[in-house]
């Protein structure tokens, strides 16, 4: 096996279960784990707070430049509207070459790292010792969205989460820079009818293998 960091690309749609799954997986292994959802997430809300418009690519591009991602802030960032607005500044190809360039420092980091996303598999980390591609049924990622809401003690609209979750998917997999698309040697795990600890234990399987070879 190579010397470098050991790095795991966690790739998928939003509320597969990517998320749950790549913490899991960085708590199992001893790994640092970064969501880099967070990274256009925090670029999105640093340009929203400042009253600046999301679509001018220098200025986002200086933002994303600009951030901190020692002090990336999950609670702050997980408002759908911020989810939102960082789809539409991820379309924008000089914001993502510099977000995917801190992405990379950290997963050069000693132990190495869990990263996840749309396109770590295919552009961030094409080298990962092992790549997921999770995905589950739009319908059955907007019911998890909704009762993980509702047990938040919030309401929420079921029919708006979905139609929510297909727009965001269409942009996301139809931009022309880095599309959400699994790689060609990324393992497929449809969370539809599996449980997250039965995808955790097939994906550990995976992964102490490839630490083998
Ligand atoms: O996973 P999330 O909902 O936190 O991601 C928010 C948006 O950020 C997502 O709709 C698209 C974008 N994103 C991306 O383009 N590339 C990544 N590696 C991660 C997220």
């Amino acid at each position: 096996r190579n010397t470098s960091q050991t790095v795991i690309a966690v790739d998928g749609p939003a509320a597969a279960g990517k998320g749950t799954l790549s913490r899991q997986l960085a708590s199992h292994y001893g790994l640092n784990h970064l969501d880099t959802g967070l990274t256009y997430r925090a670029t999105a809300k640093a340009l929203l707070d400042r009253g600046l418009p999301l679509d001018d690519e220098e200025l986002a591009a200086d933002v994303a430049l600009g951030l901190d991602l020692g002090h990336l802030d999950r609670a702050v960032l997980s408002a759908h509207e911020i989810g939102e607005a960082a789809s539409k500044v991820a379309v924008m190809p000089k914001v993502r070459r510099a977000l995917v360039e801190a992405q990379r420092a950290f997963a050069a980091t000693a132990p190495g790292a869990v990263l996840d996303g749309r396109d770590i598999g295919t552009v961030v980390c094409p080298q990962a010792l092992i790549k997921f591609y999770v995905t589950a049924s739009p319908e059955v990622r907007a019911r998890r969205r909704h009762d993980e809401i509702r047990a938040s003690g919030a309401s929420s609209d079921l029919e708006g989460i979905l139609a929510d979750i297909v727009k965001r998917d269409a942009r996301d997999s139809e931009r022309a820079d880095s599309p959400l698309r699994p790689a060609a040697d990324a393992h497929l795990l449809d969370t539809t009818k599996m449980s997250i600890e039965t995808a955790f234990e097939a994906a550990r399987i995976l992964v102490d293998a490839a630490l083998e070879r």
